[in-house]
């Protein structure tokens, strides 16, 4: 098959490579001229392991390439995917659809007879209906097709959840559509995993619904922790407790800072504009972004009351992982933002290290001291506060930082330690539910 992919942003440009690596023939389009000339040179703008290999061996057996110029790419193409960003609208919380009506509205007379428009991007219920509305405008000869195709990857372990997913999701108001798809997808089915086909509608509403539920789980069981502290129960005992029941699960039930990242915050806000423009109101979605927005702020206050309250200017903490989750460079929505923030606010200076993040983080962070590694932030902090779950944050030698901090303070907002470890080496150990 021949494939456009409109959009090399992280779902297109992990797309586009894994449908490549599916022996499709596929062609990249992007606006951004620095982007693609980075591409050119082999260079990958954004940080997901294994992408580098994957795109330079599909780009070196000639089935992945790269360009600024739609009218090159579209001729003979069977499926174009839509996968331009759909960030929150300032204001409101809607999902901004320019960029996905701009590509509409743009390839509209360059599209072949025949072809499937299917829309990757996360869009609210009814966009699909708004594509095909454009493009009949723009190319009312045109015979085609608009499917949704929404994606379920997770920022580093991106291919994996491609290759393996667990669903497929098509979204499909006619057979054309469906058969296009079914054959894209076919190594996939071979392998058995399942192509569940439903309306356009049905598989644009599911994105969010997953995606809220998701959400809604981590909301869930962080509150649990807290209701563990205040009892005296230990959440990872009850996560496993409640998640080896097999309708619940035993996945997204960690408790931690509060979700961050460039999905859950910007898919639960724009559901919730949804509920309010069909009058369906999605109380439990309202409750899980609230709830997460304050317990982000709420981690601060926790390292705050873990170093005695009061006056606390002169102190210093060291913050190690600043990401939203581990294996990425994103720092969007992170909820190290806000821990970092609350302790600023109380007169605390800041020492911290990621692996991946810091340069994303100077974008958002100010007055923060980077270092270069975990234990030159410790050095001489009063205490240390692990807000990403990052493997170099696993092992820590103890004993060493020990040596370096100043007060033996030791928050682990990943729980990612044990406490009689911990305590064992003369800390004192503030989890989270435990
Ligand atoms: C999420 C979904 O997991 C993907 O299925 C979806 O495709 C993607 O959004 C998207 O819409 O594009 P992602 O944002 O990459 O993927 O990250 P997750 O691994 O889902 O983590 C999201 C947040 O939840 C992170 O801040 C993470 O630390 C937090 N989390 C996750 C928990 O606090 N506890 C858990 O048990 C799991």
């Amino acid at each position: 098959m021949r494939i456009v992919m409109i959009g090399t942003g992280y779902v297109g440009l992990v797309s586009g490579a894994c449908f490549a690596d599916f022996g499709h023939e596929v062609v990249c389009v992007d606006k951004d001229q620095s982007k693609i000339d980075a591409l050119l040179n082999g260079e990958i703008p954004i940080f997901e392991p294994g992408l580098d290999e994957l795109v330079a061996k599909n780009v070196a057996a000639g089935r992945l390439s790269f360009t600024l110029d739609l009218a090159e790419a579209l001729p003979g193409t069977d499926a174009v995917f839509i996968a331009v960003g759909t960030p929150s609208r300032r204001g409101d919380g809607h999902a901004d659809l320019s960029y996905v009506y701009a590509a509409a509205r743009e390839m509209a007379p360059l599209l072949p007879d025949g072809v499937v428009v299917v829309d990757k991007s996360t869009v609210p219920v009814g966009t699909g209906d708004e594509v095909e509305r454009i493009i009949r405008e723009e190319a009312p000869e045109l015979s085609f097709s608009v499917a949704s195709n929404p994606e379920f990857l997770r920022e580093g372990a991106a291919i994996d959840d491609f290759k393996r997913p667990d669903r497929v999701v098509i979204g499909v108001n006619d057979a054309h559509a469906e058969s296009v798809l079914e054959e894209i997808y076919r190594p996939l089915t071979r392998n058995e995993s399942p192509l569940v086909s439903m309306s356009r509608r049905g598989a644009e509403l599911t994105k969010y619904a997953a995606n809220a539920f998701l959400a809604t789980k981590i909301g869930f069981i962080n509150e649990i922790a807290d209701l563990c502290e205040k009892v005296g129960a230990d959440v990872r005992d009850v996560s496993k407790g409640i998640g080896l029941d097999s309708r619940i699960g035993n996945r997204f039930l960690m408790p931690g800072p509060g979700y961050g990242g460039s999905c859950f915050p910007k898919d639960t806000l724009a559901l919730l504009k949804t509920g309010q423009d069909y009058e369906s109101p999605l109380r439990i979605v309202e409750s899980v972004v609230a709830s997460n927005d304050q317990r982000k702020r709420g981690m601060g206050r926790k390292v705050i009351n873990a170093l005695g309250g009061g006056d606390l200017h002169g102190k210093t903490v060291a913050v190690l992982g600043l990401t939203f989750k581990a294996n990425t460079d994103d720092m969007r929505d992170s909820p190290a933002i806000s821990v970092v923030q609350a302790l600023q606010d109380a007169g605390i200076e800041v020492k911290a290290y990621d692996p991946e993040g810091m340069e994303q983080a100077k974008k958002v962070l100010s007055n923060v001291t980077y270092c270069e590694g975990p234990y030159e932030a410790m050095d001489g902090a009063d205490a240390l506060v692990i807000v990403t779950e990052w493997d170099t944050f696993r092992a820590l030698d103890l004993d060493r930082v020990k040596g370096l901090l100043k007060d033996l303070i030791f928050v682990d907002l990943r729980n990612l330690y044990s406490r009689s470890d911990v305590e064992g080496t003369g800390f004192k150990y503030i989890g989270v539910g435990r």
